[in-house]
């Protein structure tokens, strides 16, 4: 990807579009497969259509709102940064925390900008990101 030289504001509003985005009512579309129905049903029954697509798979709000963006999970998401299957077998919880933090801080010349994201949303994508291991 091109480094596009967004400016903080411009980073904010970015991520800003991308949490409506992701909020955005579809109105069950696009339909989902009953396997997601059961999971949900299982993992707490009485929730919103809203909240089994964004409780699916477990995944912290955030990273359905702003990291699918530009990276996928098994198979599913942007193409921006590496796909991150498997992320928590590559990398130490503390990189992990680093590097969410301020990816330039670790790689200068990073493409992934620093994300406005609170200590809740760092510790829960961390504790999120290290347990992918292998191919789950
Ligand atoms: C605007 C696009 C973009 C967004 C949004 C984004 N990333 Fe990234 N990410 C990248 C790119 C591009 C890379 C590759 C970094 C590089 O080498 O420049 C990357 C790299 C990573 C890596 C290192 C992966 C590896 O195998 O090297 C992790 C972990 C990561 N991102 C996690 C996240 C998380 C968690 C979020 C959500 C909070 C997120 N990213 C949001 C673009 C993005």
């Amino acid at each position: 990807m091109v480094n596009n030289n967004l400016s903080e504001d411009e980073i904010s509003d970015l991520t800003e579009f991308l949490k409506w985005i992701g909020n955005v009512d579809t109105n069950g579309f696009p339909p989902k497969p009953t396997m997601n129905m059961v999971a949900s049903a299982n993992s707490g029954g009485a929730s919103t259509e809203t909240e089994a697509v964004v409780n699916r798979a477990n995944r912290p709000q955030v990273f359905n709102q702003l990291c699918v963006a530009c990276h996928s999970l098994k198979g599913q998401g942007g193409s921006v940064g590496p796909a991150l299957d498997g992320v928590g077998s590559r990398f130490d919880s503390k990189y992990l925390e680093k590097w969410i933090r301020d990816p330039l801080s670790v790689k200068a010349d990073s493409k992934m900008p620093k994300l406005p994201l609170s200590e809740a949303d760092v510790a829960e994508l961390v504790a999120y990101l290290s347990q992918l291991k292998g191919d789950q």
